[in-house]
């Protein structure tokens, strides 16, 4: 294992970066999480994103019964883009997110999910007035200050 000294100069100013965004995230009491669907899943900037906040000690923690997340306090939404209908499909975007929420502790997780406008132009305009109707929603049960289990 290398110790932090051992680091070249460039390493040390990744390492200390990666540890800024890691604290930013455990300090947040809320997230908001904005994707679009690539390839069935979230674009490879958010994954490079998730690799940076989930973090032993930090974010999650090992115990004899396995892993333990830490953020039980916090809450979430997920809002993603989907060019075809995935719901019943193949969605790795979504449920991987809520994975990694579920993983590191946070359960009261809410999706807006805006799907099909590309697949059904015709219906496009009826799909977005569904979404905005459900994030109206779930943004009122956001700004609320409890948490659900
Ligand atoms: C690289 C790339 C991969 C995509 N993969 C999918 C896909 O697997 N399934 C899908 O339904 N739409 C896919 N799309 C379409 C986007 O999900 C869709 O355009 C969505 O509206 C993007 O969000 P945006 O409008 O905020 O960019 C893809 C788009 C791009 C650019």
């Amino acid at each position: 294992m290398l110790l932090f000294d051992e680091l070249s100069a460039d390493e040390k100013t990744k390492v200390a970066r990666i540890n800024e965004l890691t604290e930013q995230f455990v300090s947040a009491d809320k997230y908001v999480f904005v994707t679009p669907l690539w390839n069935f899943s979230i674009p490879p900037q958010l994954k490079a994103y998730i690799d940076t906040i989930c973090i032993a000690g930090k974010t999650f923690k090992y115990t004899a019964n396995g892993a333990v997340g830490l953020l039980s306090d916090k809450k979430a939404v997920h809002i993603q883009a989907r060019g075809g209908m995935y719901s019943e499909g193949p969605d790795f975007g979504d449920r991987y997110l809520r994975t990694i929420f579920q993983f590191i502790g946070i359960t009261d997780v809410d999706s807006v999910i805006v799907e099909g406008m590309a697949q059904m132009p015709d219906q496009a305009e009826k799909i977005k007035e569904k979404a905005i109707l459900q994030a109206r929603q779930v943004a009122s049960s956001f700004a609320k200050e409890s948490v659900r289990m």
